[in-house]
């Protein structure tokens, strides 16, 4: 059965929970735009008082799930207050997502994204969105997806339920382990091609290792044999700053509840152009479905969805973009590049990329014989403090920028009180 304290990690953790009222979102100011420039530490630490994470909680693992800051839970709370009095304009107008084009919301995504609004769908998560894809183009017995051995079960499973329904062959290559450079990741793929591979499906940032993967390189390469491109971009949005558009990829999916802070239950599929429309079947299908002059808001036609939801986006991409991405890239790479260091010192392997331009805002390493489900644990349920990772000894480390090396520290020092209770 269900065991919702167990759940919730004990009497510990279940204490941190805090009521929070609608006053209190709106009683934090956002920082102001000059302080930047004056006293950076000051700016992210005035940011980091926008998230309900309580002050004695370091949060290591945004590549799970973020946390959504005060604006986007304002927004939210705002947005279910006005939309449920029903009092919508036209006669017509019902407080749903998931009929309609609702461009008010795709737009300024799109925008954020470097794509335009005709080839971005929202969907409710990265996970629908790539099932979109596997269950999208025909394919005959036999024709070939190639993937890598990293995948998130959310890109695998897709095609593996597929292969074991028609009969399509998932062929898979090995990621370095770590890479040590783009081509060697290139070469992977490309030595991985055959004359029946028909889709190349891949993260654009690994979700075990938080290797970037040189998606440009890849959608050419993809497009110079005549085969369709796929990402998995649930860990990119709001992570690292990027053009859609620019990257000349054919599909691509994410999630905006990770590293954009957005509202679980946000995720999208961006479709290049017509010619890829035409050939990607939609996974839900209600009225409106298989009109191509809808373009990609044909695939966002699922039925009753949550509007507020996507106040909370725009809300999210409103913050993003006051920061600015670069600053917020910036700021991720230089965090994962600290704690990745400090973790090499104390005997770590690397299994992110040696080579900083690969990685983000996640430094996965290895460190045996440290059984990381056990460190996991004891450092949240005694410490507060939240990592997560692969067993036996695998440590994801994600570094949001609302970190600060004061709160890294306490990881490390907390890291190397265990290691010593432990005599490891
Ligand atoms: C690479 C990757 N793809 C997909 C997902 C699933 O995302 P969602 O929960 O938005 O469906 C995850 C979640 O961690 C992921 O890491």
């Amino acid at each position: 059965m269900f065991d919702r304290r167990n759940f919730l990690g004990g009497a510990a953790v279940a204490s941190l929970a805090q009521p929070i009222s609608a006053q209190a979102l709106r009683s934090v100011p956002l920082p102001a735009a000059d302080l930047y420039g004056r006293d950076e530490d000051a700016y992210w630490q005035a940011l980091r008082a926008q998230f309900l994470i309580p002050a004695d909680v370091v949060n290591l693992n945004v590549g799970t799930v973020g946390s959504s800051p005060r604006p986007v839970l304002k927004a939210i709370f705002d947005g279910f207050e006005q939309t449920e009095q029903m009092t919508q304009e036209g006669s017509e107008d019902y407080p749903i997502w998931g009929y309609g084009a609702w461009e008010a919301y795709r737009k300024p995504f799109a925008d954020f994204m470097g794509a335009r609004v005709e080839q971005m769908a929202i969907l409710r998560n990265c996970t629908e969105a790539n099932n979109y894809i596997a269950n999208g183009f025909d394919m005959k017995p036999g024709d070939e997806v190639l993937i890598s051995d990293e995948e998130h079960g959310s890109g695998e499973m897709p095609w593996i339920m597929r292969s074991r329904r028609y009969g399509v062959a998932v062929r898979k290559f090995a990621m370095p382990k770590p890479p040590k450079d783009a081509a060697e990741i290139l070469n992977r793929i490309n030595d991985a091609i055959t004359p029946r591979t028909r889709i190349i499906f891949v993260s654009h940032i690994s979700t075990s290792t938080g290797v970037i993967l040189p998606a440009k390189d890849i959608a050419a390469l993809a497009r110079s044999k005549g085969i369709i491109s796929a990402f998995d971009g649930a860990h990119a949005p709001g992570m690292i700053g990027f053009d859609l558009n620019d990257m000349g990829c054919d599909l691509y999916t994410g999630s905006m509840h990770k590293w954009l802070f957005a509202t679980k239950g946000t995720g999208f599929l961006y479709l290049r152009d017509r010619d890829v429309m035409d050939r990607v079947w939609n996974t839900i299908a209600t009225g409106g479905y298989d009109d191509p002059t809808r373009m990609a808001d044909r695939y966002m036609q699922i039925g009753s969805s949550c509007i507020p939801t996507l106040m909370g986006l725009n809300a999210a991409i409103d913050l993003a973009n006051a920061i600015g991405m670069d600053r917020i890239e910036r700021r991720h790479r230089m965090l994962a590049d600290y704690i990745h260091a400090e973790m090499m010192k104390r005997g770590a392997q690397s299994w992110t990329s040696p080579d900083p331009t690969l990685r983000g805002a996640i430094a996965t390493v290895n460190i045996a014989p440290v059984q990381r489900m056990e460190l996991q644990d004891w450092l949240w349920k005694n410490h507060k403090v939240r990592i997560r990772g692969g067993n036996p000894s695998k440590l994801r480390l994600a570094t949001p920028y609302f970190l600060s090396r004061a709160d890294i520290d306490r990881f490390l020092g907390l890291f190397d009180a265990y290691r010593k209770m432990k005599g490891i």
